[in-house]
C-alpha cells in the first residue's frame, strides 16, 4: 500500500477499533480500493495539492490532501472547530457551512474543489461583540441543550432566512409560484427548510421559535 501524504487530515490518518479483548485501540484506517486512483499529476512529490479559500472573509493557502473534506480542512488545518462532525455521512447537518452564501455539509464537500470561494463558519457569524440575529435569537429562546449541533443548526437558520428573502419554495409551499415571504415563513416551513439538521437533544420546539425570533429581528414581522 502507498504511504500516505504527510499532510493528511487527521481523520484519514487514524481510526480508532476494539480489539477481541473489549480493549478500545488506535488503528490505521483501512481505505476502500482504488480510492489512489484520482490523484493527479498536479500534486506535489508529496501527494499533497496547494488550496486557496475564503474562509470568513481571509484569504487560507493550505496544502492538502486532496482527499480531505472541507470539514477536515476547516477543523484540522485552520482551528475552526465551530463546525462539528456529527455523523461524516452527510445525515447531520451539524458540519453546515455557507459556501459563497449557500448552505453546504462540509463533511460532503472536497476543500480542493472550493478554491477560492467564499466559506463562512459559524466562527464568522459575529460582527466583533455584535452577534447575529440568530446568534442572539437562540441564545434568547434557549435554543440549546448540548449544543453540539447548534452551530449547524445556525448557519442553516441563516441560510434558510436569506432563502425565504429571495423567494426560494420548500417541499412544503403549496403553490411554488408564490412562495411564502420571510414575514409569512410558518412554523411548518421552518421546519421543513431545517428538516436537514438533527438534535439528538430534541430541542426542536425551542429552535424553531429561535428562527421565529431572528425572523422578527431580521425584520421579517410575525406570521404566527
Ligand atoms: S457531519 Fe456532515 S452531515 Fe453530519
Ligand atoms: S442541542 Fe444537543 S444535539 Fe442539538
Amino acid at each position: 500500500m502507498r504511504s500516505r501524504p504527510r499532510c493528511a487530515p487527521r481523520s484519514a490518518r487514524r481510526r480508532w477499533r476494539r480489539r477481541g479483548d473489549g480493549a478500545v485501540v488506535v488503528a490505521d484506517r483501512q481505505r476502500p480500493a482504488g480510492m489512489d486512483a484520482g490523484i493527479g499529476a498536479s500534486q506535489s512529490p508529496e501527494g499533497c495539492v496547494p488550496v486557496r479559500l475564503r474562509v470568513n472573509g481571509e484569504l487560507r493557502e493550505l496544502r492538502l490532501d486532496p482527499r480531505t473534506t472541507l470539514l477536515d480542512a476547516l477543523r484540522d488545518h485552520l482551528d475552526l472547530n465551530g463546525s462539528k462532525k456529527g455523523c461524516d455521512l452527510g445525515q447531520c447537518g451539524a458540519c453546515t457551512v455557507l459556501v459563497d452564501g449557500q448552505r453546504e455539509l462540509a463533511c460532503l464537500a472536497l476543500a480542493v474543489a472550493h478554491q477560492e470561494d467564499e466559506i463562512t463558519t459559524i466562527e464568522g457569524l459575529a460582527d466583533g461583540d455584535r452577534l447575529d440575529p440568530v446568534q442572539a435569537a437562540f441564545i434568547e429562546c434557549d435554543a440549546l441543550q448540548c449544543g453540539y449541533c447548534t452551530s449547524g443548526q445556525i448557519m442553516s437558520a441563516v441560510a434558510l432566512l436569506e432563502e425565504a428573502r429571495r423567494g426560494v419554495p420548500s417541499h412544503v409551499t403549496l403553490d411554488v409560484s408564490a412562495p411564502p415571504s420571510l414575514g409569512a415563513l410558518s412554523d411548518e416551513e421552518i421546519r421543513e427548510r431545517l428538516s436537514g439538521n438533527l438534535c439528538r437533544c430534541g430541542a426542536y420546539p425551542n429552535i424553531v421559535a429561535a428562527v421565529r425570533r431572528a425572523r422578527d429581528l431580521n425584520g421579517g414581522g410575525s406570521a404566527d
